[in-house]
């Protein structure tokens, strides 16, 4: 303990550029008038998810995903554990599930599938990082704010054991 460093790796205006950026592609895509239910992964997706709803603009629906994959550790254990399911029914809706980071993509091939089956009318993904090299299984997403490399990140919603989600920019985090 007390020897841990924190790097920088995407600064706050890097990420605010981005993410306004990603925001103006999605509402370009959806058209003005479309209605967006964006699902939110909780808990790492919420500092993305509110300015990135700033930066779609138009009618938005806003529904969350509970999900626990890590237990505190800095390795997936496959696991994924609904801690937190949708409010409201989804069938019908054009839905768009925003992650914080797709590392093995795990996580998202079961959020996918348990979507699936609510019957959106579409379903497409957005996530702030994509950690391509420990993919175990393929999952398809349109949206990708940073490809990273394989390196423990936190901030701007990303936590290791609960903290560091408050830091405005993406730091590489080394024990
Ligand atoms: P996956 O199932 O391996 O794709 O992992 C997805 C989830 O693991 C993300 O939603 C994060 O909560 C967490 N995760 C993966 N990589 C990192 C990281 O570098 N920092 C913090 N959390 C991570």
């Amino acid at each position: 303990m007390g020897q841990e460093t924190l790097r920088v790796l995407i600064s706050e205006d890097a990420l605010q550029a981005r993410v306004r950026e990603l925001g103006r592609k999605i509402r370009e895509d959806y058209g003005e008038d479309a209605s967006i239910t964006c699902v939110g992964v909780l808990k790492g997706s919420f500092v993305f998810m509110a300015d990135l709803v700033r930066a779609i603009g138009g009618n938005v629906r806003c529904e969350f995903l509970g999900v626990s994959s890590y237990h505190g550790g800095t390795r997936s254990t496959g696991v994924v554990k609904i801690t937190h399911d949708l409010q409201k029914p989804v069938e019908g809706q054009h839905c768009l599930l925003i992650e914080d980071i797709v590392d093995t993509g795990l996580t998202m091939d079961y959020l996918l599938k348990m979507l699936h089956v609510r019957e959106p009318a579409s379903l497409k993904v957005v996530t702030l990082l994509d950690k391509p090299t420990n993919r175990e299984v393929g999952v398809e997403v349109q949206y990708v704010g940073f490809t990273i490399p394989d390196e423990f990140v936190v901030g701007y919603g990303l936590d290791l054991g609960e903290l560091y989600r408050n830091l405005p920019y993406i730091a590489v985090y080394t024990p």
